[in-house]
């Protein structure tokens, strides 16, 4: 089966090594992808959200399945293009269709939803422009530090944690009236803050029946110690100690079969990956967002944990038939050191040439924001590899990661040395 995987960043670079594994994989595409994609199939020019260039393309290819990597083409309904066009409706896609997209889509759907299953988050309650005052009031009770959320996607930067009332307040109107975020903060959802450590819990699902895929822990901070501004994610971690057996139970119970049995109650169908930011507050988890995707960089320590064929759980995925295919995860431990432009992520430095990639042996070096130019590879984004190993626990991980990150240079280059340092 040829197999059109859309995306260009470290998970899709790990989903393409995972998929070129497969026995029932035949020609994969990669669409458009990096200078490291080529090595496990081939790239094609066209962007993510070109939606009539891609179904163009699956046509000619003789695509058997569509696996999305990021979550804008599936907001834009990708799911339902193909599923609305005679020619591609056989050709299944992984990828929710646009309404169950609204978990990552709105903000306010995705609370609601988990209000109306019983689902654990932060207290919470929705304002709009013309409700703006009844906010101010809801500010004042709220307690603090308090959560402002844009809605919509706002690429990562629409959650504000505000130390003070009049900082809440001056937020929520900046977002409200003056389009702080555009279109996507015409509504806000105003939050409980949650105290915890977080973790990104990952379920596949058929729309009737799941899997759970490794959990992961991610670093979101630029600077070591966790701090400093977000990013896109500096490292990752598989398993995370912390999420035991126990733990793990009841996030299956409160919160995984709540929603894939929520889904289906309305009527909303669902194939693909649901990923669950969770919040451990003393033992308890609460949900902080859903993404209709999986994460980067997680998904690159979580497919070096899955031993089974990936090709052949996306088949049951499109199929209906996730419950009997086979789901083995590795006992060992991954880890992911992400290696930045400088400057990122506020203005970086693109087009250095990197070297040393070819010194490292023990680590799957992912490709995410580089290009070819002539022989050379080159960074054309901020977060522009992912350094993953797999170990046999988590301190050799760690070690083995970082190490491997040193053997490579670029002029500007920077990673964080302490991931996951925190959970030894
Ligand atoms: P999100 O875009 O929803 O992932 O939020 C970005 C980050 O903000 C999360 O990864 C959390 O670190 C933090 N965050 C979001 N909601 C809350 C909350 N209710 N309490 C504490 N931190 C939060
Ligand atoms: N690592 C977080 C995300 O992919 O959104």
């Amino acid at each position: 089966m040829n197999i059109l995987l859309l995306g260009s960043g470290g998970r899709e670079s790990a989903f393409a090594w995972k998929i070129s594994q497969s026995p029932k994989c035949g020609k994969l595409f990669i669409a458009p992808g990096n200078a490291g994609t080529t090595q496990y199939g081939q790239n094609v020019n066209i962007k993510v959200t070109d939606f009539a260039g891609i179904g163009e393309f699956a046509l000619e290819n003789n695509i058997g399945l569509v696996l999305v990597g990021p979550e804008e083409p599936l907001v834009k309904g990708i799911h339902d293009f193909f599923l609305g066009d005679e020619k591609l409706k056989h050709i299944p896609v992984i990828g929710p269709q646009k309404e169950g997209a609204q978990l990552e889509g709105s903000k306010d759907f995705s609370k609601a939803f988990m209000q109306r299953h019983n689902i654990p988050a932060a207290a919470s309650k929705t304002f709009t422009r013309d409700t703006l005052q009844a906010g101010f009031e809801y500010l004042a009770t709220a307690g603090l530090p308090v959560v402002l959320k844009a809605d919509g996607l706002a690429a990562g930067k629409g959650v504000l944690i505000c130390l003070t009332l009049e900082e809440a307040q001056l937020e929520l109107a900046e977002m409200l009236t003056n389009a702080k975020f555009g279109d996507a903060s015409s509504k806000v959802v105003v939050e409980q803050f949650l105290q915890g450590i977080e973790l990104s819990v990952f379920v596949m699902t058929d729309g009737e029946h799941y899997k759970i895929l490794p959990e992961a822990k991610d670093y979101k901070r630029i600077g070591e110690g966790d701090t400093g501004l977000n990013t896109g994610g500096m490292g990752s971690v598989s398993p995370v100690p912390f999420a035991d057996a126990a733990f793990m139970k009841k996030v299956e119970e409160r919160v995984i079969i709540p929603t894939v049995e929520g889904l289906k109650k309305e009527n909303i169908p669902y194939k693909g990956f649901i990923f669950i930011g969770l919040m451990n507050c003393n033992g308890e988890p609460y949900v902080i967002e859903y993404n209709c995707r999986m994460g980067d960089p997680e998904t690159e320590s979580v497919m070096r944990r899955i031993n089974s064929d990936f090709v052949d759980l996306l088949q049951g995925v499109a199929e209906g038939s996730l419950d009997k295919k086979e789901l083995t995860i590795s006992a060992k431990t991954a880890a992911t050191v992400v290696i930045v432009a400088g400057g990122y992520p506020g203005e970086y430095l693109k087009n250095r040439v990197i070297t040393g990639i070819e010194n490292v042996h023990e680590s799957i070096v992912f490709h995410a924001g580089t290009s070819m130019q002539g022989e050379d590879i080159i960074t054309t984004g901020g977060r522009v590899l992912a350094v993953t190993t797999l170990q046999d626990n988590l301190f050799n991980a760690l070690q083995q990661a970082t190490a491997d990150a040193s053997r490579i240079y670029w002029d500007g280059m920077y990673f964080r040395r302490d991931i996951g340092f925190d959970l030894l």
